[in-house]
């Protein structure tokens, strides 16, 4: 007898879970890149689509793990983080973006990366018919897990007409009063825009205006392309009142598969994420913690791949510019925000971004993430794996060969 299928919770699509023929873009992307390489099995496809580091963490971090991993006092449960993190947390606050007011007992909170402080974050608070405003495109999880809660998301799109900022302006007056958390994430993924000061201070005054709080998604804070310095939204007057900043190793030190981040900004949030987080996980290891606290003592680590990717952006935006894209080189992050082109010469046409991006992957071999929330766009990722300065430039010099015969039309949707 099999009862379990009517059991499952509504929120996971209660009955019908697992029965959905909806496939996802990211699961699509997937199978399409195994049909693709079925079909060009002398091609190696190139991956211009992943989300995270080719570089491995540095050396000196990897033996700090090794080393504290030998100890007996370090095998233990962490719970809600050692006091060495917090430290690195609030003195990485104060060296990069020059946040110098942190307390680090009572205003910073480890995380098992990012991704569980903005899951965690709406089970905080958010009580049934609650708003949650999320950009997007974006990062869509803080929006899911606020849904489950039995609250609604409203988005916020991203428009290059709006310099890819949310326009605050335009939030109905009743959405603001029920709102209780607005998500950010600048550096942006996808978009590669960086918040300017004035943004940031426009955002503070709305939320205190409407009585919200902000979470600033700050997973690429310190990959900055355009020679500008890290900007933290706890460094705009006021903002610790009402903002809480999630911070990643993930991205800025090589880390994606050690999931450590922390939370960072107001006392009170931060106490409230404590509370969840408690009843969720028993911490990260003490020992990828310490190797943490040792990577947020060298931010020049950052640096140096930052220095990477403005050498392979400036690489992939001349090939772009080559076949016709309008090309705007990111201000952070690692990736590089593009319109898809509407089709080809030859008259095929690509009615969406996801159309082009099944193009490229099935007779290109050239993985690319499509983005058809706001406007039609495709994101090339600059962390295409690529151990040398030469590998760089011989894996653009196959992407050119492989569109060279691809005469890409862009016309106004
Ligand atoms: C915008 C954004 N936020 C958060 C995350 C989660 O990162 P992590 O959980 O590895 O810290 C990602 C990962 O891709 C991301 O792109």
């Amino acid at each position: 007898m099999d009862y379990i299928q009517e059991m499952f919770a509504e929120r996971i699509g209660g009955s019908r879970f697992g029965m959905s023929d909806v496939i996802y873009k990211f699961e699509k992307i997937k199978r399409s890149k195994r049909e693709a390489a079925e079909l060009h099995p002398d091609m190696e496809l190139i991956d211009l689509g992943v989300g995270q580091p080719d570089y491995m963490a540095d050396g000196d971090v990897i033996r700090v793990l090794s080393e504290e991993s030998a100890k007996w006092e370090n095998r233990g449960y962490a719970d809600n983080g050692i006091d060495e993190f917090k430290k690195a947390a609030a003195k990485y606050m104060d060296q990069v973006f020059g946040v110098k007011d942190i307390d680090y007992e009572t205003e910073t909170l480890h995380m098992i990366g990012s991704k569980a402080g903005l899951t965690i974050l709406p089970q905080a608070f958010i009580n049934p018919g609650d708003v949650t405003l999320i950009t997007v495109p974006g990062y869509p999880v803080m929006g899911t897990i606020t849904e489950w809660l039995g609250g609604e998301k409203y988005e916020l799109p991203l428009k290059e007409e709006h310099d890819f900022y949310p326009d605050l302006d335009a939030i109905p007056e009743n959405i603001c009063k029920r709102a209780k958390l607005i998500y950010v994430n600048y550096p942006n993924n996808p978009t590669g825009q960086a918040a300017t000061r004035e943004f940031f201070e426009k955002l503070v005054a709305f939320a205190k205006k409407n009585h919200i709080i902000i979470v600033q998604d700050a997973a690429y804070a310190a990959i900055c392309l355009d020679g500008q310095k890290p900007l933290s939204i706890l460094s705009i007057d006021g903002a610790k009142d009402i903002a809480v900043e999630i911070h990643s190793l993930s991205k800025s030190y090589n880390m994606t598969g050690w999931r450590l981040g922390f939370a960072v900004g107001n006392a009170k949030i931060i106490a409230a994420l404590a509370t969840v987080k408690d009843n969720f996980d028993a911490g990260q290891f003490k020992p990828i913690q310490l190797a943490g606290s040792y990577a947020l003592a060298h931010p020049e680590l950052t640096e140096q791949m930052n220095t990477v990717y403005k050498r392979r952006q400036k690489l992939l935006c001349e090939l772009l510019a080559e076949k016709g894209f309008c090309v705007t080189p990111s201000k952070g992050t690692f990736y590089l925000y593009v319109k898809a082109p509407t089709g080809m010469a030859d008259g095929k046409t690509f009615a969406t971004a996801e159309d082009f991006s099944q193009y490229m992957i099935r007779e290109k071999m050239i993985s690319v993430v499509p983005w058809d929330d706001a406007g039609h766009y495709v994101r090339f990722s600059l962390t295409f794996h690529a151990p040398t300065a030469e590998i760089e430039k011989e894996i653009m010099d196959e992407v050119r060969v492989r569109l060279a015969d691809c005469e890409f039309v862009f016309e106004e949707r």
